[in-house]
């Protein structure tokens, strides 16, 4: 395991070793004395800037390049003068991609002031190609580009960068591939997220991520317990197993496993507080789960449970396989199941063909299962995929005054459902102190609502019962239940 890992071990004069994970750490050790050399030239430390866009995919991708960086020497700043700037990138929706143009364009002024500068691009955009042939027209001072399925790669495309006149440019249409033991960087030092697959199958008419993040490819659940085994051993309580579709977790290995047998296992690794998962396709919840999920003391009381829209007409043209009815009774079943359950779904506005019809059966459903907090998205055409040639492209104007009506409603009924728990002493992992007010510290319920109340930074990583005093509307005010 990299946690063993002695750079000073490995003879950079020899040929890079053909075999992963080695190779990689042979290119850590390359980089580090790379960076070293630099170092003493400038006379001060190299420093790096990550900025993510995006999901807990890309987070927790930029968690493990954090880690290679720092291993190789340099150190970690916000701030995007740093020496070596990356953009780990998302393309889910076209405001995402606006979102890096805008940045690059910030980042080619820095350059000027510092021809030393090396930038770098990866993450979903860049596996578009007329994302990276514009990159390769209109922003040519960035050094190195690469995708989704190389991302393990990154040390030693970072050396092969740094010795390059040109940029390097690096991307591969798809992988089987999964190589374990690299190195991670975590945010927190007490909650992480754990890959448990990669890649979608599901191809949603509308979705780009398919495209971009390849076929479903599920990692060995021996190497998920050791990581999160290895976790919990650092400090860690709280991690959240992360997948496009994790109810689909381990159909494809060679001995096959399910999502929920998955769990019981991760269940029985003592010192793991808490689990979470992200996200679940409503077609492959089993009841399995729903059991597992229903007697479990560390699976967290919280379902994100994409709804996309309410329309069964709707969700045949997006391809999600289940009818406004079949959602319904899962959500029913849920609520029966375990009545202290948190749902919050995902919802897209304005589908092509996407009537008012359509939108009044989104509405329903909204009604009727009461998410506890919903994110609501305009409806965005990506390039490639088929829902972007449908016709009936629903304009502008209507939209977004479905949007607003839609928003108005979730906002409302996540009020009423978020004051359910007002007046309980509850379990609070603490995970900040409070931006706002240094007197108070942040935390969060099983259910994922936020609490503030009184404390101090040594509660940090600690779960403690809070009594939730008062619901402020989207969160609590709260007292440490021993203070009280
Ligand atoms: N337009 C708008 N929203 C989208 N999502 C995915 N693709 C699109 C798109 N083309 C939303 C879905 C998904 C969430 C992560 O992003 O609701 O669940
Ligand atoms: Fe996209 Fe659908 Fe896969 Fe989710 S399940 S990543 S929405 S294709």
């Amino acid at each position: 395991m990299y946690s063993h890992l002695n750079l000073d071990e490995i003879d950079v004069t020899k040929e890079a070793p053909a075999l992963e994970p080695q190779r990689q750490y042979y290119f850590i050790a390359r980089l580090r004395q790379m960076t070293e050399q630099q170092s003493r030239r400038e006379g001060r430390k190299l420093t790096s800037c990550i900025r993510t866009f995006g999901c807990q995919m890309n987070a927790r991708d930029s968690e493990k390049l954090r880690g290679i960086l720092e291993l190789a020497g340099y150190e970690n700043t916000d701030s995007e003068e740093a020496d070596f700037v990356l953009y780990n990138t998302c393309t889910v929706r076209e405001n995402a991609n606006q979102k890096v143009y805008g940045h690059l364009g910030y980042l080619s002024g820095l350059k000027k002031k510092n021809p030393h500068k090396v930038i770098a691009l990866c993450g979903c955009m860049m596996q578009e190609p007329e994302v990276v042939e514009k990159i390769k027209k209109s922003y040519r001072f960035v050094n190195l580009v690469f995708g989704t399925h190389n991302i393990y790669k990154f040390a030693e495309l970072l050396v092969t960068a740094l010795e390059s006149e040109r940029m390097v440019v690096d991307l591969w249409k798809d992988t089987d591939k999964i190589v374990e033991d690299l190195p991670a960087q975590r945010t927190y030092p007490f909650k992480s997220g754990v890959n448990i697959m990669f890649g979608c199958n599901n191809f949603c008419s509308y979705c780009i991520v398919p495209y971009v993040r390849g076929r479903e490819r599920s990692r060995r659940p021996e190497d998920i317990i050791a990581e999160i085994e290895g976790l919990v051993r650092d400090g860690v309580v709280e991690i959240m197993l992360l997948g496009q579709n994790v109810n689909s977790y381990g159909k494809n290995l060679d001995e096959p496993i399910t999502f929920a047998e998955l769990l019981r296992r991760v269940e029985r690794i003592e010192g793991l507080e808490r689990i979470r998962f992200m996200t679940s396709h409503p077609k492959d919840l089993s009841d399995e789960l729903i059991e597992v999920m229903k007697h479990s003391q560390k699976i967290c009381r919280h379902l994100h449970l994409p709804l996309q829209s309410g329309s069964t007409r709707i969700l045949k043209q997006m391809n999600r396989r289940y009818t406004k009815e079949q959602y319904l009774a899962l959500a029913q079943r849920l609520r029966q199941e375990i009545p202290d359950l948190s749902l919050t779904t995902d919802i897209i506005v304005g589908f092509p063909g996407e009537t008012e019809e359509d939108f009044q059966e989104t509405l329903d459903v909204v009604r009727k299962v009461r998410y506890d907090s919903a994110f609501t998205f305009i409806y965005s055409r990506r390039t490639g995929t088929p829902a972007a040639v449908m016709e009936d492209q629903v304009p502008e104007d209507v939209v977004k005054e479905r949007f607003q009506r839609l928003l108005l409603l979730v906002q409302e009924i996540s009020q009423e459902m978020s004051k359910r728990v007002e007046g309980q002493t509850l379990p609070v992992l603490v995970e900040s102190v409070n931006e706002q007010d240094g007197s108070l510290v942040t935390g969060r319920l099983s259910n994922n609502l936020l609490v503030h109340f009184p404390g101090t930074k040594d509660l940090i990583g600690k779960i403690l019962p809070v009594y939730l005093k008062e619901c402020k509307g989207f969160y609590y005010l709260g007292e440490a239940a021993d203070l009280q």
